[in-house]
């Protein structure tokens, strides 16, 4: 059972490698990236214009969204590429027992 905050989304193993992999958690669409520097997360949705991420393009640790071709570090939301401009929502992760857990 996770702690406090943490949140089971996916077993780890199920996780696409060096690649984005696509969850539904409750209402939430997100979206897990498998980087060579660990495991990230963030909300599947461009906050540009609402496209799905998880349909983009994934290199290392950016996000290109597949609609504009915004794109975004996906270790701190930082936008990298207009037309996206604002952060993009990120949660801390963590892997525990095989599951990936993220703090809600
Ligand atoms: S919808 Fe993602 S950059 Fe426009």
């Amino acid at each position: 059972m996770a702690e406090k905050g943490w949140k089971d989304i996916l077993p780890v193993k199920e996780l696409e490698a060096q690649w984005v992999t696509r969850v539904q958690f409750g209402a939430r669409k997100l979206a897990l990236y498998d980087t060579p520097s660990g495991i990230y997360a963030s909300l599947a949705l461009c906050n540009h214009g609402g496209a799905d991420l998880c349909d983009g393009y994934f290199d290392g640790h950016v996000i290109e969204c597949p609609l504009h071709q915004g794109a975004f570090d996906v270790r701190d939301g930082k936008p990298v590429c207009a037309p996206a401009t604002r952060m993009m929502k990120t949660f801390e992760t963590r892997v525990e027992n095989g599951m990936v857990q993220i703090m809600m």
